[in-house]
C-alpha cells in the first residue's frame, strides 16, 4: 500500500478530509480542508458526473462533447451520511464518498462495487504552464475487461495496455501504434458479469493506463484541465454505449444513398476520368452512389475553388453525373493558402480569423498548397464564415456531401506534425492554447462544415465526413480511418477499429477499403470488401500512386465477387438503414464485438474478429491469404449458415468454410432480414417488393424495419413506416405478428416472405385469422410466400 507521504514526496498532491458538504438538487459539493472541491452530479439513474476543483477553484464549465439535447433527469435521488462518509443513492447505484479521503466508490443496489477509487484524485501543479496536471486512480477489479477508446489500432480488450490521446496524423501508421486521428477518452470496463463506462471529458491530451504500470490499478490523467469524468453504469455493455451516447449524442438519419457504396481515389481527375470511372461502374453492373474528388480538383489546392484545366464545367459535370446516380464528394482542407490573390485567404484575414501565436502574429505551417493559415474554428463567428463558405458550391454547383481532411490540423514538415502548443483559440469565449483546442480543432471544423451543408442541401440530408475527432464529432459526420496500409494485417486492425468506434458512440465508420498506401492484391482486396461491406460507412479509397484500387482492377474472378458482395450490401440497405435508425435514436452501436452481444460468456471477453452487424448478423472476417475458412466462436443461441441455411448452436469454436468468394456470415435464428433488390444505386428501382428473410427458430424473436422516404426530414413528422415483428416458432407452427407505426407509405404493396429452416411442410396459411388459398400467395419449392404488406398476423401451419 502506498501512503500519501510517499506520494506527496513524487510531487502529487491529495484531497485531505472534508470540512463542508452543499446539496443543491441534483448536485452535490464536498470541499476538504486542503481546497479541494468534488462536484457529484446525477445526470440520470446511471450517469454520474464527478468533477474535481483545487484551490476552490473550478475552471468554466464548457464541453464541445456534451450534446446539448442529452436527456436528464433521475427517478430517485437521496444522500445519507454516516460517521465516515457520504452515501448518494439513484434508481440505479449507489455513490460513496470518504469524508477523510474523498474517494469514491459506486456500487449497484445490490451492495456489488462496480468502481472504486485506488489513490482517487490527485495532481501535480504545472509550473511552466500554470493549471495542474490532473489524475485519477482506479481499482482494477477482479478479472476486469476494457473496451472502448475510439480508434485505437491495439487488441479490443484493452488491459493491459497504456494508451493517450492526442489526434495525429498518422500515415501508414502500424498496430499498436498510438495515439493516431481520434481523441475519444471514453471507455467501457467490465468485471463480474456488469460492465460500466467511464467517459474523461478533458480535451487536453490524455492518458490512460489499464493496469499496465501496475496490475491492480487502472488511472487516467491529463496534462492540463479539470478532472472532470461521467460513470456510467449497464450492467448491460450497450446501455453503458446508449448511456454515453445520449450524453454526447447521436448523428441524425443520413440519406440512404450515404451507405451505398463509394468510390474514392487521391485523385480522380480530369473530368474526362471521372466519367470514365463512373461508365465502368454502369458497364460492369456495381453499383456505386458516390464519387471523391481528393484535393487535385482545386485550384493549386485553395479550398473552395476549382482547377478549370482539369474540371472546365463542374456544375455541368456534377449534374451529370447525378444523372447517372452519382453523387459528387469533394475535398475541403483546413489549411488557406497564403495568397493575397485568394479570396478566402482576404476575408480571413481582413475579419482576424486565423490562429494566432502566443505573441500576436498567425499562425503559419505547410500543407498541400505550401504555406497556409488556420482558421480558428473553436470561434463561432468563423464557424459561421465557414459554414457560408460552402454556398456557392452546394447550391450553384450542386456538390452533394464534404470530405474534411488534414484537420487535426496537420502540419508538414515540422517534428510534431501539428501547430506550436502556444498558438492561441478562441475555445467558444474561454480562450487558451492549442494544448487545450489540439483535440477539438478537427471537430469544430467539421462543425462548421456540418453547419453549412446542411444549410444548403436543405431540404435534403446533409453528408459530411471527417478524420479527426474528439468525443461527440458523431453528432456532426462521418468517418474513417485515415491513412492505413494494404496489407493483411490492416484488415485486422480496420476490423477491430470499426469495433471499437462502434463501442465508443460512433458508428458511422468506415476505413479505406483496400488500403490507402501500397497496392492490395486481389486476394486481399476481395477479403476488405467482403468485411468492408458491414462497415456503415462503406468506401474505397488509395493514395493512387501505386496502381488502380477499382472492383475491376484485378481481374474478372476478383471482380465477381466485388460485384457480389457490393450487391450484397444494397441488398441489406433496408436492414442498414434500420440499424442506423436504432442507432440515432437508441445509441445502439451498430457494430458490436461479441463481448457486447454476450458479456456473460468469458470466452467472447479477449476475441477481436467476430462481431454482430445490427443485431441479428454474426461477421467473422478471413484476415490470411490462401484461406479456405476459419476458425471463429460462435456466440450463444443458434445461428443459421448464410450461405447453406445450415443451422449451429453457439457457444463453441467451430470451423467456418469460406473460399475466396465467400465471408463467414450467420444469422440469429428467428430474425427476419429485410432485403430490397440489388440497385445499381439507391433509388435506381421502385421497390415493388420488400423481401423478408425469415429464418424459423423455436421460439421467440424480434425483428423491425425502419423505411422513410431516404432522405428529407419528413420522417420527423411522422412520415416514417415502422414494422415490428414477433416471430414465435413451435413445432408444426409459425406465427409472425406485425406492428406497425408512422404515417409512410412504401411503394411496395407485398412482402415476399423467404422462409429458411423450417422443419415442416406447410400445410395452410392464415392471414388475418383468414385461411388463403396456397396458389394465392405463391407458395413454391423454395418455401416463399407473397402476402400484403399491412398484415397483423401471419399463422403458418405444417404437416
Ligand atoms: C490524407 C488523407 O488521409 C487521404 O485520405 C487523402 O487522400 C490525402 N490526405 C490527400 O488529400
Amino acid at each position: 500500500m502506498i501512503t500519501n507521504t510517499e506520494l506527496e514526496y513524487k510531487g502529487n498532491l491529495y484531497p485531505n478530509h472534508i470540512v463542508e458538504y452543499i446539496r443543491d438538487k441534483d448536485k452535490f459539493y464536498f470541499t476538504t480542508d486542503n481546497g479541494v472541491i468534488l462536484e457529484i452530479t446525477v445526470i440520470q439513474d446511471r450517469t454520474i458526473r464527478f468533477r474535481y476543483a483545487t484551490e476552490h477553484t473550478f475552471q468554466p464549465d464548457f464541453s464541445y462533447a456534451i450534446d446539448p439535447d442529452a436527456r436528464r433527469g433521475y427517478n430517485r435521488l437521496d444522500i445519507v451520511e454516516t460517521k465516515t462518509e457520504y452515501i448518494i443513492e439513484t434508481a440505479k447505484v449507489q455513490v460513496l464518498v470518504d469524508k477523510k479521503t474523498l474517494r469514491t466508490q459506486i456500487s449497484d443496489l445490490e451492495g456489488n462495487i462496480i468502481n472504486e477509487d485506488e489513490l482517487g484524485f490527485h495532481w501535480e501543479e504545472n509550473y511552466e504552464y500554470g493549471g495542474n496536471t490532473v489524475k485519477m486512480g482506479k481499482i482494477t477489479q477482479n478479472s476486469e475487461s476494457y473496451y472502448g477508446m475510439g480508434d485505437k489500432a491495439t487488441h479490443s480488450n484493452l488491459k493491459g495496455k497504456r494508451v493517450s490521446n492526442w489526434v495525429t496524423d498518422q500515415y501508414a501508421y502500424g498496430k499498436d501504434q498510438d495515439p493516431l486521428y481520434k481523441a475519444i477518452p471514453f471507455y467501457i470496463g467490465l468485471h463480474g458479469g456488469q460492465a460500466y463506462g467511464i467517459f474523461f471529458d478533458n480535451s487536453f491530451k490524455t492518458h490512460f493506463d489499464f493496469a499496465h504500470e501496475r496490475r491492480n490499478t487502472t488511472s487516467y490523467w491529463a496534462d492540463g484541465g479539470d478532472m472532470d469524468y461521467y460513470f456510467f453504469y449497464g450492467p448491460e455493455m450497450y446501455k453503458v454505449v446508449r448511456a454515453y451516447t445520449n450524453l454526447t449524442g447521436a448523428p441524425e438519419l443520413p440519406p440512404l444513398w450515404a451507405l451505398g457504396y463509394h468510390q474514392s481515389k487521391w485523385s480522380y481527375f480530369p473530368e474526362s476520368q471521372v466519367k470514365e470511372l463512373a461508365q465502368t461502374f454502369r458497364d460492369e453492373k456495381i453499383p456505386c452512389d458516390a464519387i471523391y474528388l481528393d484535393i487535385d480538383y482545386m485550384d493549386g489546392f485553395r479550398c473552395f475553388t476549382w482547377d478549370k484545366t482539369k474540371f472546365p464545367d463542374p456544375k455541368r459535370m456534377i449534374a451529370e453525373l447525378e444523372e447517372d446516380g452519382f453523387k459528387t464528394v469533394i475535398m475541403i482542407d483546413p489549411g488557406i493558402k497564403i495568397d493575397k490573390e485568394y479570396s478566402v485567404y482576404q476575408e480571413a484575414l481582413k475579419n482576424d480569423y486565423f490562429c494566432k501565436r502566443a505573441d500576436g502574429p498567425n499562425m503559419k505551417g505547410k500543407v498541400w498548397p505550401g504555406e497556409c493559415n488556420f482558421p480558428d474554428f473553436t470561434n463561432p463567428e468563423v464557424r459561421e464564415w465557414w459554414a457560408n463558405l460552402y454556398k456557392e458550391f452546394m447550391v450553384e454547383m450542386g456538390v452533394h456531401a464534404v470530405w474534411n481532411d488534414m484537420n487535426e490540423p496537420a502540419v508538414m514538415e515540422v517534428p510534431t506534425k501539428t501547430a506550436p502548443l502556444d498558438t492561441r483559440h478562441n475555445y467558444d469565449g474561454h480562450p487558451c492554447s492549442h494544448r487545450k483546442a489540439h483535440n477539438v480543432y478537427g471537430m469544430q471544423m467539421v462543425r462548421a462544415t456540418y453547419e453549412g451543408v446542411k444549410k444548403y442541401v436543405y431540404p435534403k440530408r446533409p453528408m459530411v465526413i471527417t478524420r479527426a475527432a474528439y468525443a461527440g464529432t458523431q453528432r456532426f459526420s462521418s468517418t474513417w480511418t485515415g491513412d492505413n496500409v494494404a496489407t493483411w494485417e490492416h484488415l485486422w486492425i480496420a476490423n477491430v477499429q470499426m469495433q471499437r468506434m462502434c463501442m465508443s458512440g460512433y458508428s458511422f465508420v468506415g476505413s479505406d477499403i483496400g488500403g490507402f498506401a501500397e497496392q492490395p492484391n486481389g486476394e486481399l482486396f476481395a477479403r476488405w470488401i467482403q468485411i468492408g461491406i458491414f462497415h456503415p460507412f462503406c468506401r474505397v479509397h488509395s493514395s493512387g500512386d501505386h496502381g488502380d484500387q477499382e472492383p475491376w482492377s484485378f481481374g474478372t474472378e476478383i471482380t465477381d465477387i466485388v460485384r457480389k458482395f457490393i450487391e450484397l450490401r444494397y441488398q441489406l440497405l433496408p436492414y442498414l438503414y434500420t440499424m442506423f435508425w436504432r442507432y440515432t435514436r437508441e445509441g445502439r452501436p451498430m457494430l458490436q464485438p461479441i463481448v457486447c452481444f454476450d458479456q456473460k460468456d468469458t470466452q467472447t471477453h479477449f476475441r477481436t474478429d467476430e462481431f454482430i452487424f445490427g443485431e441479428q448478423i454474426l461477421v467473422c472476417p478471413v484476415q490470411e491469404p490462401n484461406a479456405q475458412g476459419r476458425r471463429m466462436y460462435i456466440p450463444k443461441g443458434n445461428w443459421y449458415n448464410y450461405w447453406n441455411d445450415e443451422m449451429i448452436g453457439g457457444g463453441k469454436e467451430k470451423w467456418v468454410v469460406a473460399g475466396i468468394d465467400k465471408i463467414p456470415m450467420f444469422i440469429k435464428a428467428g430474425a427476419m432480414i429485410p432485403k430490397y433488390p440489388v440497385q445499381q444505386y439507391v433509388g435506381e428501382k421502385v421497390i415493388k417488393e420488400l423481401v423478408l428473410d425469415v429464418y424459423y427458430t423455436k421460439g421467440a424473436e424480434n425483428s423491425m424495419v425502419y423505411e422513410d422516404a431516404n432522405d428529407g426530414y419528413a420522417y420527423e413528422n411522422g412520415k416514417y413506416s415502422l414494422r415490428n415483428f414477433k416471430l414465435l416458432g413451435k413445432e408444426k407452427e409459425l406465427i409472425i405478428q406485425q406492428f406497425k407505426d408512422g404515417s409512410f407509405i412504401t411503394t411496395y404493396e407485398t412482402f415476399k416472405i423467404q422462409l429458411h429452416g423450417l422443419p415442416f411442410k406447410i400445410k395452410s396459411v392464415e392471414v388475418d385469422n383468414e385461411k388463403v388459398d396456397l396458389e394465392a400467395i405463391k407458395l413454391n419449392g423454395d418455401n416463399s410466400i407473397e402476402v400484403f404488406k399491412d398484415f397483423t398476423q401471419l399463422h403458418i401451419t405444417g404437416e
